[in-house]
């Protein structure tokens, strides 16, 4: 039998009763496979790690170790939410690292978009695993898995050719490999699934329903070679548009939204005087799968106002501009 099948018999947890059946088995199961040892997580705030962490918390309290690393590509006040709810509010063990200038440094001046992307999932590889070793006595190593991450990988196994790469995190290095057993409790849901359970396990809106987030984050939408003012640019417009989007109710019905800002710039006007400034791009689509997207109707009134809010509030940016391309053509990212 293939153990990373999902089992045909599993039921669908579509309901909190079978969110509270499935969490009880998984504390007992956990419980039965790291004994006494501790459990290391690498904890991004995306939906997945952090129902595992809420699961595993339940399970084995303070034997779970939560690493964060911020690669400095993180939305606005993303890491600070991680650290209030976990650290603060749930009393986990959580060891925050703030790794931007480790990011930053390496990604100046590379303006290839899988070049980045490589050099964001294997620094971040490293910044784990020079924690990781640090820490004694871990046997464990815990992953938010999910059942289309597997079906995925059996998928490029077959040897297709993918449009991106879109590993987060590949393999650990051979000696920490070696050294940690994996803990996978989520490896057999699908995405709904996952949030019913985080849903029962108390999470809140603001964690189980947020929208999917690359893993190189803000690191494809800072297009071509990264500076920090442009980040810090795109960073503040971005927020402007997640805050309108809640504002309008816009958030409840578009599964995606974001703010691209390419590297040029444009003249403009200000204050009567010339203005050079980078466009923001505005992205909002729809999709079931993610393989195609439709463009989601913004109202112009809203339209108005983001593009208001953006180029008085946002240093650098002097225009706004709406992607109106569904996918295909384009790409939900525009790297
Ligand atoms: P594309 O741009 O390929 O995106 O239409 C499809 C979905 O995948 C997300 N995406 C990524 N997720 N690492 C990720 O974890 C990546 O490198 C990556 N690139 C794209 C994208 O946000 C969209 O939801």
């Amino acid at each position: 039998m293939n153990t990373n099948l999902r089992p045909d018999s599993m039921t669908r947890i579509s309901t909190p009763e079978l969110a509270e059946a499935f969490i009880a088995e998984k504390i007992a199961e956990v419980r039965a496979q790291v004994g006494d040892k501790k459990v290391l997580l690498a904890l991004s705030g995306g939906v997945d790690s952090s129902v595992v962490a809420a699961l595993l918390l339940k399970a084995i309290g303070k034997q779970l170790i939560c690493v964060h690393v911020n690669h400095g590509l993180m939305r606005k006040n993303e890491s600070e939410a991680v650290i209030e709810l976990f650290r603060n509010q749930l009393d986990a063990n959580l060891i925050y690292i703030d790794a931007t200038d480790r990011f930053l440094n390496l990604l100046a001046n590379v303006a290839d978009p899988e070049r980045k992307r490589k050099i964001i999932g294997e620094e971040f590889i490293n910044v784990f695993a020079d924690e990781a070793r640090k820490l004694d006595g871990v046997s464990f190593l815990a992953q938010g898995t999910i059942y289309p991450d597997i079906l995925e990988s059996v998928k490029q196994g077959e040897g297709k050719k993918a449009v991106k790469s879109h590993h987060n995190v590949g393999g650990l290095p051979d000696d920490l490999a070696e050294k940690f057993q994996l803990v996978e409790p989520l490896k057999f849901l699908f995405k709904d699934e996952v949030r019913v359970v985080g849903r029962t396990l108390g999470l809140p809106s603001s964690m189980v329903d947020r929208q999917p987030f690359p893993g190189p984050g803000l690191g494809v939408r800072c297009l071509g070679a990264i500076t920090r003012d442009r980040l810090h640019a795109l960073r503040e417009a971005d927020a402007i548009l997640r805050e309108e989007f809640d504002n309008s109710g816009l958030a409840k019905t578009v599964w995606q939204y974001f703010i691209a800002i390419p590297d040029i710039k444009s003249v403009g006007v200000k204050d009567e005087s010339r203005y050079e400034g980078w466009p923001a791009i505005i992205r909002a689509v729809n999709t079931k799968d993610a393989m195609t997207a439709t463009i989601e109707e913004i109202p112009y009134a809203v339209l108005h106002k983001i593009t208001n809010r953006i180029v008085t509030e946002v240093a650098g940016i002097n225009r706004v501009l709406y992607d109106l391309t569904p996918k295909p053509t384009g790409t939900i990212e525009w790297e």
